[in-house]
């Protein structure tokens, strides 16, 4: 059987996973882990925490702790949110292992031994007040590629540009704030230009089914060419290059692995550790070092070069037989109504925080149902609660719960409690529904399915059987092609038609008719009724597994839901048995409880509530602009024509502004402060080119704005006197 090794980017230890990193790297992963399982692959889906680096150290300096306290604090919060939200890992570690370490430097040591490190003498920033080399992150600038004024030492957070620090204008330190100095430090560098054309002929030859984005970025790094990159940093966190063969110690000292270097060697020490836990410690290199494997590595955007171009050029310099990704299938970025999450201006939803609001498992279903449904796959995406209230209310609850639930509500009435046993026509229904299914498989594409239906098959079945099987057939076939291609949203979409066919199966079948007109009738539909609700707790499952465990609860079987351990025989694909039959006559039925309840719209405005003021990030005083990015912000006098509280909302004002050339609807977070009826009439300065965004619902077309301080006083920026009619610049 075809081994499957899937790993999901290493978090780093050092803040709380948000929903955005869910629909990045995690979620997908897990759909198709779960998938791969129950179609019967040999899966081993790898994550941890990425525990180094100065992402640590300074999440570490914020708190005022150590970096050993920061990573067992987010390490634990992480594993558990995850655990809750279903993620399917076989194993969740760390790379603060020893088992990492040693790892990790192999790697080096291999690379030193092969002449392919090269040991250099280069300028680095320094800063001289905090006595200290300034590595990545502890050094901010503006992108050399994008001009983006908060671009960090190593990499752009806008435009995903991966430099060397050198190369960043205006550097600031983040540890004293002063421009650091350059001065002179020793490193080893990979010479990546020497595996150039090994990496060039490995992505050409993924260039057709590789994800479109994927193959763009990696494509623009070969063509401005890779350089010598340095794999070691100052500092005293990290895999430390102590007792490394062919490094002497004087010259080791105070240096450290650069975090990525060791973080994609993570996914292979931890597939060491799970091997070493399951009491087979070699058994590691059946999935990293054997053609039998196929790699598929599942990360965010930002990540995208770590994966297509350095971590294979590690394994391919490594030899061994280590396999490489044979797909990175990264997502771009999911927004939050509207805009980036942002921790530091609380526009985020922590995965902790929502696990929280929404213990039950339902809930956690329809999260992952909402973010799966708005998946980023080719472009940036929003994930909003009115979409998750609506997805839960008119989706899961309204067409897939309501088949679950109509059908053994149905059965529990007037079939006691059990699957219906089928009455002499039907007795041999299930081998005509196999039948049935043969035949869909056998028609080549093209094929008019239902007018060359073989005439017994049309004989046996009604247009409705004949029309609910071939959707259960054909959206099970469309859905794994979907899966295999990483198309989650269309895989999803086709799973939940099956489910709406089975509706209109119901509603055309009129069951509570035939309960007494033809009885016969009735339990054939309900047969047929109740094999859909164990096929789809089958389909449904890699998106809510919960509710599959529910269902599994109702017909009084073991839940299989594509988690580790579940017990199938091997090469046995559920997936595609789900087509057909399984469950069998008479067997019991428990009284159901509705699968997902609907959420009401308090509930969901109180989420909203909770976001962030949508303020501008706070700046630092040293945080220099050119005038010409004050003047990109169009700052006009409004007049406030109408002003009324946002029905629902606590703290949103929504007003009519009259900013000279238009009216613009404008809502303030400011429902706390003010009262209507005070602002109508008042002049307050507006940004007039702000990106409208909805809020509750209701559309922003401008912000007003607002001062505040820290004792929660808070009050809108006006004209001193008042002869600036609307409209009037400000500057
Ligand atoms: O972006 C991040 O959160 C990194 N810690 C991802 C690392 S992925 C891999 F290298 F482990
Ligand atoms: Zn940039």
């Amino acid at each position: 059987m075809k081994r499957l090794l899937l790993t999901s980017a290493l978090p780093y230890a050092n803040g709380y996973i948000h929903l955005g990193h869910c629909a990045g790297a995690y979620l997908p992963a897990d759909i198709y882990a779960r998938y791969s399982r129950l179609a019967g692959k040999n899966v081993l889906y790898v994550c941890g925490s990425d525990e180094h680096g100065v992402a640590i150290t300074i999440a570490a300096d914020k708190e005022k702790v150590t970096p050993g306290q920061i990573i067992d604090k987010y390490h634990a919060a992480n594993k558990e949110a995850f655990e809750k939200f279903g993620m399917s890992f076989d194993i969740y570690s760390r790379t603060s292992t020893a088992q990492h370490h040693r790892t990790a430097k192999e790697f080096f040591a291999d690379f030193l031994a092969k002449g392919l490190l090269a040991e250099k003498e280069e300028d680095q920033f320094y800063d001289s007040r905090a006595n200290m080399f300034l590595p990545d992150r502890y050094v901010e600038g503006t992108c050399p590629n994008c001009g983006y004024d908060h671009a960090r030492g190593d990499q752009c957070d806008s435009c995903g540009a991966y430099y060397d620090q050198l190369d960043l204008k205006n550097p600031r330190s983040l540890v004293s704030g002063e421009k650091p100095e350059v001065r002179k430090t020793t490193h080893w560098y990979m010479k990546f230009n020497e595996l150039q054309p090994f990496l060039e002929s490995y992505i050409e030859s993924h260039a057709k089914e590789w994800k479109d984005n994927v193959i763009q970025q990696t494509r623009s790094w070969l063509k401005q060419g890779l350089a010598p990159r340095a794999i070691t940093r100052d500092l005293d966190w990290g895999v430390k290059l102590d007792g490394i063969e062919g490094l002497p110690a004087d010259k080791a000292r105070g240096k450290a692995l650069y975090v990525w270097f060791d973080a994609v060697l993570g996914y292979i020490s931890i597939t060491k550790e799970y091997t070493e836990n399951t009491g087979l410690p070699d058994s590691w290199k059946e999935w990293w070092q054997s053609a039998g494997t196929e790699y598929i590595a599942f990360i965010g955007k930002d990540n995208i070069v770590f994966h297509t171009l350095i971590f294979p050029a590690m394994l391919h310099a490594r030899g061994n037989g280590y396999i490489l990704p044979e797909n990175v299938p990264a997502n771009e970025f999911l927004n939050l109504e509207g805009q980036k999450f942002s921790k530091s201006r609380n526009w985020s939803i922590d995965l902790r925080d929502f696990c929280t609001d929404f213990p039950q498992p339902q809930y956690t279903d329809a999260l992952r149902y909402t973010l799966a449904m708005n998946f980023p796959e080719s472009k940036d995406s929003d994930f909003t609660w009115k979409d998750f209230q609506a997805r839960n209310n008119n989706e899961l609850s309204a067409i897939y719960g309501n088949f679950v639930n109509r059908t053994l509500q149905f059965i529990n009435k007037n079939f006691g409690g059990s699957v219906p046993s089928l009455p002499e026509k039907y007795s041999d229904l299930n081998e005509k529904w196999k039948e049935l299914v043969l035949y869909f498989e056998s028609c080549p594409a093209g094929t008019d399915i239902m007018g060359s239906l073989p005439n017994d098959l049309a004989e046996y079945f009604n247009v409705n059987d004949l029309t609910v099987i071939f959707s259960l057939w054909a959206g099970n076939k469309i859905a794994s092609g979907l899966y295999s291609k990483f198309r989650f949203r269309d895989a999803i979409t086709e799973t939940m038609n099956i489910a709406r066919a089975a509706n209109k199966y119901f509603n055309d079948e009129e069951p509570w008719k035939t309960a007494k007109a033809n009885p016969g009738e009735c339990a054939k539909t309900l047969y047929i009724c109740s094999q859909l609700v164990n096929s789809f707790s089958i389909l449904f499952a890699p998106i809510v597994p919960n509710s599959s465990k529910t269902i599994a609860k109702f017909l009084y079987l073991t839940p299989v839901t594509g988690e580790p351990g579940e017990s199938a025989p091997q090469d046995f694909s559920l997936w595609e048995s789900s087509v057909f039959p399984l469950l069998r006559e008479n067997s019991p039925i428990l009284s159901p409880e509705l699968l997902f309840l609907k959420i009401e719209d308090d509930v969901i405005a109180r989420q909203v509530e909770k976001l962030g003021s949508m303020g501008a990030e706070p700046k630092e005083e040293t945080d220099f602009i050119e005038i010409d990015d004050f003047k990109k912000v169009k700052l006009r006098i409004g007049k406030v024509l109408e002003a009324a509280n946002l029905p629902k909302s606590k703290k949103l004002i929504k007003m009519i502004v009259d900013i000279g050339t238009e009216k613009r609807q404008v809502l303030a977070g400011v429902a706390e402060y003010y009262k209507p009826e005070e602002l109508i009439g008042r002049s307050i300065v507006v940004v007039a080119n702000l990106k409208p965004a909805k809020l509750m619902g209701a559309e922003s077309q401008g912000m007003m704005l607002a001062a505040s301080d820290d004792s929660g006083n808070l009050c809108f920026v006006a004209p001193e006197r008042d002869i600036i009619k609307a409209g009037g610049e400000v500057r």
